[in-house]
């Protein structure tokens, strides 16, 4: 308990009357127990006759019950009094602060933010970035944690990263992703958004122009936003991003680009707009940002290397994540620099966080080093794959021509098109599969231009097949009903 005495006069009346404050006020609840006379002493540094002076005295004034040494408790008359309005900390109403203009646009992103984690109410969620649960991950991911917990060092973690994590993130980039990375070429960060967020920080001014993917990644938008970036937009094909559609002019300081994975489109970057989109960045000295967020599971085609490892110009930031791999709780991920922006992105690092944590560091080190990560990884590819075939099927067979699925072959959500759906119907469709139990999720919050035709984001990383093929069964229902809405 927090007592302040005052000073003022014998000890015992000081702390009678820091107490009775506490009573009066309603931090001692009527009915609490108070502090052993024993307690109090060794708390406030004062003799034991004084507490049990003050005790005395409070029980003379009637405020509390029971006898100093067999315990003493608040009156139940104090049941009457309401905390003092004067005792109340003084909360100045949140609209009347001031807030920085930084503070004032990332709560406004956020406000506008898509809606987090929607199950309640839900049987069967679709919803996009729901993490894969594995029991064997787990308990992998548990003895990885003890281990790590036995022999961390204490002191703060170097802020670029624990060096055997970036020696085990360059050998996995080697064998997965093409990339050709020294650990000294990388950064371990909280996860892409920390990523966007060092990147706004070190690369961008307030005004500064970015270029993103239409659609996009809600996150990364709402991480430059916040910043004050200026926010330009580029349309995607089925090739992935149109790079002759980018701004010919070269204010573009940065753009973030999904080439592996186009999010949410899932449409793979060609070869030769790779190729293109690199000539255009060295050319306009404009960065590019690299989310290989789900560049693990493919599942036809063989994936093509990342942008990163063919990049000679040096424009590419590289960020990896272990959110899709591993889960989001992690909050660990990567980047890939360019030699001459490391110092600068480890300074950012520094003066934000001081360094990731450096248990769940040191922890990974050991599961990608044990081969375990990988056994994972492969064992997650099957799962998905079978969940995704579970899903096209049921939307085949179930909704046949009213859902037009956007190819690909990768990622652990789909993007369904619904080309005889109005966006009224389509809004009218989320709200009665959502009553059936099914939560499913429009695609237009992801996209900067209105779609001429609404479409649903499905995740189906988290649903085994059989509750799959129900959601899609309980979601096909609806589709005559809103038809004629
Ligand atoms: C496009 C994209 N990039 C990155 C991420 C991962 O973000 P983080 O590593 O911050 O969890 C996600 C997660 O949903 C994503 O959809």
């Amino acid at each position: 308990m927090f007592l302040q005495l005052d000073d003022d006069g014998p000890r015992y009346l000081q702390l009678a009357r820091a107490l009775k404050q506490a009573i009066l006020d309603g931090r001692c609840a009527p009915g609490s127990r108070l502090p052993a006379t024993r307690t109090l002493s060794r708390e406030l540094d004062i003799s034991r006759n004084t507490a049990l002076a003050a005790y005395a005295q409070l029980a003379d004034e009637g405020l509390i019950d029971g006898r100093p040494g067999s315990g003493c408790y608040v009156a139940a008359f104090a049941a009457t009094r309401k905390r003092s309005a004067a005792a109340a900390p003084a909360h100045t109403p949140a609209r009347a602060i001031a807030l920085s203009r930084r503070g004032r646009r990332m709560q406004q992103v956020y406000d506008r933010a898509i809606p987090g984690r929607q199950h309640r109410g839900l049987r069967y969620n679709l919803q996009y970035g729901l993490p894969m649960t594995n029991p064997q991950l787990a308990s992998a991911w548990r003895s990885a944690l003890n281990q790590a917990a036995a022999h961390v060092q204490t002191d703060y973690p170097d802020p670029q990263g624990l060096p055997e994590l970036r020696v085990q993130v360059c050998e996995y980039l080697a064998r997965r992703r093409g990339i050709a990375a020294a650990p000294d070429d990388v950064l371990i960060v909280n996860g892409t958004q920390q990523a966007f967020a060092l990147a706004a920080d070190v690369l961008l001014d307030a005004g500064d122009r970015l270029l993103l993917e239409d659609p996009h990644y809600q996150g990364a938008r709402q991480v430059f936003a916040a910043r004050g970036a200026v926010i330009r937009t580029c349309r995607v094909d089925g090739d992935g991003l149109v790079v002759d559609a980018l701004p010919r002019d070269g204010r573009t300081r940065l753009a973030v680009v999904t080439p592996s994975h186009q999010f949410p489109t899932g449409a793979v970057l060609s070869l030769p707009r790779r190729m293109q989109l690199l000539d255009w960045a060295q050319q306009r000295r404009c960065w590019l940002i690299e989310d290989d967020y789900d560049g693990e599971f493919r599942f036809g085609a063989r994936p093509l290397a990342a942008l990163k490892s063919l990049d000679r110009a040096g424009r590419v930031l590289y960020v990896g994540s272990f959110s899709k791999v591993i889960f989001p709780a992690l909050r660990l991920g990567y980047m890939v620099l360019p030699p001459g922006l490391r110092d600068a992105f480890v300074a950012a690092k520094w003066l934000t966080d001081r360094g990731s944590t450096a248990i769940e560091q040191s922890a990974l080190a050991l599961l990608i080093g044990s081969g375990a990560f990988e056994r994972h990884l492969r064992r997650a590819a099957n799962t998905l794959r079978a969940r995704r075939a579970a899903l096209l099927g049921a939307l085949r067979r179930y909704a046949g021509d009213a859902v037009e699925v956007a190819d690909s072959s990768a990622g652990m959500h789909i993007l369904a098109w619904l080309p005889r759906t109005s966006h009224a119907q389509a809004q009218a469709l989320v709200d009665m599969a959502r009553a059936r139990g099914v939560g499913i999720y429009l695609v237009a919050p992801y996209c900067h231009k209105p779609l001429r035709r609404p479409g649903l984001l499905l995740g189906y990383a988290d649903l085994p097949p059989a509750d799959l093929q129900a959601a899609v069964r309980l979601l096909a229902e609806c589709l005559p009903r809103i038809a004629q809405s």
